[in-house]
């Protein structure tokens, strides 16, 4: 089976098609065009001009997504689409082309939950590309598992019976892990968004040189907060007046070491508690290289012999790969007609 994914929440126009056989996932093309550049002198999404820009692209981008598979329209069996949550002007653009596909092409449509997306993006195996074909272990995945969504909108602890059976644990009370990346950002004056620099920048910092608060690291729950972090961030770039380089990396560093700490504890809490056989990262926090390594070292550490599964790091962000994905594993098309989008949807 063929299936045409389609995502544009935010600021990414996104489509990407996938081949299945016997549950495995092969990405024949995968095109994004963002526009993140427009948003980065900002200090955050515009969500007019996001949605501007998806109209403009996402025809070219589904023709490239077709033309880069070496396909045409008939050899399509489904298309899956976001419809949520996201913003909804850029959602609405996604959807209503999808839509408008579906019943031009006569081709059954399904529509994915966008958060969903973010832990199916581990089920896919092969990625072709036009030189080379990426293998990885995702067929080695097994139920029960833990998946962490640590994305720029969300923080949310997953635990997975089989495909299809989801339940939520728990999430951030205030801001997301990527937002505490942005937003700690903003404080250091580094452009939108910010995790990718802090990562960088954490590299030449002392991890111990502050010590800044792990919101809710020992709470008996699965809920997140990183509002209390980016405060005192903020106190101290205030106190310290002038940043020179070194007291940027050591607060890019000594963030970053608080961030990855909480999401780590909570997700190894679930996974010990629900004695699950696999856990997963998604999201675009999860592309963080220390974040996947300190995440395998403690797994050792406590010696739970259980294995992390990590997207390759292109799939981590926002992408039309993983929609399509979710989409094969969680097959439900619904007539175009009764299709909205729904940009507060969340886990139900
Ligand atoms: O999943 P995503 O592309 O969009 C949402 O659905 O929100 O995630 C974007 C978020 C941004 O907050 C960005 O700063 C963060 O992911 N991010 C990272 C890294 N790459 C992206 N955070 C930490 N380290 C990274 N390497
Ligand atoms: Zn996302």
């Amino acid at each position: 089976m063929r299936i045409l994914g389609i995502e544009t929440s935010c600021d990414e126009t996104a489509a990407a098609i996938i081949e299945t056989t016997d549950n495995k996932i092969s990405l024949l093309s995968n095109v994004i065009s963002s526009s993140l550049p427009l948003h980065s002198k900002t200090g955050g999404i515009i969500p007019e001009t996001a949605a501007r820009e998806q109209v403009k692209f996402i025809i070219p981008v589904i023709e490239q997504a077709l033309k880069e598979a070496n396909l045409h329209p008939p050899a399509i069996d489904a298309i899956a689409v976001t419809f949520g949550p996201g913003l909804i002007g850029s959602l609405l653009v996604g959807v209503e082309t999808a839509k408008t596909l579906s019943m031009i092409w006569n081709k059954p449509l399904i529509p994915v939950n966008h958060l969903y997306g973010h832990i199916y993006a581990n089920f896919i195996s092969e990625i072709h590309n036009s030189e080379f074909i990426i293998q990885n272990s995702a067929a080695e995945i097994e139920f029960p598992l833990i998946g962490l969504i640590a994305s720029g909108g969300h923080t949310d602890l997953i635990l997975m019976r089989k495909h299809g059976s989801i339940k939520w644990l728990g999430g951030t009370r205030d801001d997301a892990a990527g937002e505490a990346y942005d937003k700690i950002g903003r404080l250091l004056n580094l452009s939108y968004p910010a995790g990718p620099t802090i990562e960088e920048l954490a590299k030449k910092g002392n991890p111990k040189a502050f010590n800044f608060p792990r919101p809710m690291i020992g709470s008996a729950d699965f809920d997140f907060s990183f509002s209390g972090l980016k405060a005192s961030v903020s106190r101290k770039v205030q106190l310290m007046g002038r940043l020179d380089d070194k007291i940027t990396a050591d607060i890019c560093a000594s963030a970053q070491e608080a961030i990855i700490g909480v999401l780590i504890r909570k997700t190894l809490k679930a996974a010990k508690k629900y004695k699950v056989k696999s856990i997963l990262l998604g999201g675009g926090v999860a592309a963080n290289q220390k974040l996947r390594d300190s995440f395998e070292l403690e797994i050792r550490n406590l010696k739970l012999e259980i294995p992390l599964f990590v997207p390759e790091k292109s799939l981590c962000t926002d992408n039309a790969a993983m929609i399509a994905t979710a989409a094969y594993f969680n097959y439900r098309a619904v007539p175009w007609q009764k299709i909205m989008v729904n940009p507060e949807l969340y886990f139900d």
